[in-house]
């Protein structure tokens, strides 16, 4: 029997292969940060949408009781995933978000659950449909990246550490 040949290895780069892409922050449509009320209106949704999360049985064991420090993290990088003001990451550093969720067990029944009370909380905090769309486009699978619950991934807490 003859072994098929195995194929060279392509080269990572070189002059004739084309630069592997660098990845780019995904762009939310221009002004949609301020459409949806700025600032003010997004710490609220963020208060509204941890209301929410703690009263999910599902949910809520991962979370820890003091829930503010979390809350708060979630509106900073809201605002800025929105097109607002950095603030998330001049204070932690890049958010690396899969990674800092390793420690949690996330299946998709459990992201379905987030992404429903970010979509609620939005709607609540009179945000407008076609902003509550938008905001799901890349929310959603942003959601589903979350997901690692049958993966071989570190579970140790990463606690405040600057990933930047
Ligand atoms: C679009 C999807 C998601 C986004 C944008 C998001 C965003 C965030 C952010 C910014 C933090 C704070 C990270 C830090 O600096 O420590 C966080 C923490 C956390 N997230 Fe998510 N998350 C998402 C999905 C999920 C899902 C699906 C779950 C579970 C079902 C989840 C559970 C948690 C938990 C338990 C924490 C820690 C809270 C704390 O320590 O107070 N997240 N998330």
């Amino acid at each position: 029997m003859t072994e098929s040949p195995t194929p060279a290895p392509r080269p990572i780069a070189g002059p004739d292969q084309p630069p592997i892409p660098r990845r780019e922050p995904a762009r939310r449509q221009p002004g949609l940060f301020e459409r949806i009320g700025g600032r003010e209106v997004v710490d609220r949704v963020a208060t509204d949408f941890y209301d929410r999360v703690y009263q999910d049985p599902i949910l809520r064991p991962m979370f820890p009781d003091d829930r503010e420090a979390g809350r708060l993290k979630q509106a900073e990088f809201l605002e800025q995933w929105l097109g607002g003001a950095p603030r998330y990451s001049e204070k932690w550093g890049h958010p690396r978000l899969r990674m800092r969720h390793f420690p949690f067990v996330i299946d998709e029944r459990s992201a379905g659950r987030w992404l429903r009370h970010m979509t609620e909380a939005l709607r609540a905090c009179g945000v407008g449909e076609q902003e509550v769309q938008e905001v799901l486009v890349d929310l959603g699978p942003l959601a589903r990246h979350m997901v690692n619950a049958d993966q071989d991934v570190p579970r140790e807490p990463l606690g405040d550490v600057r990933l930047s």
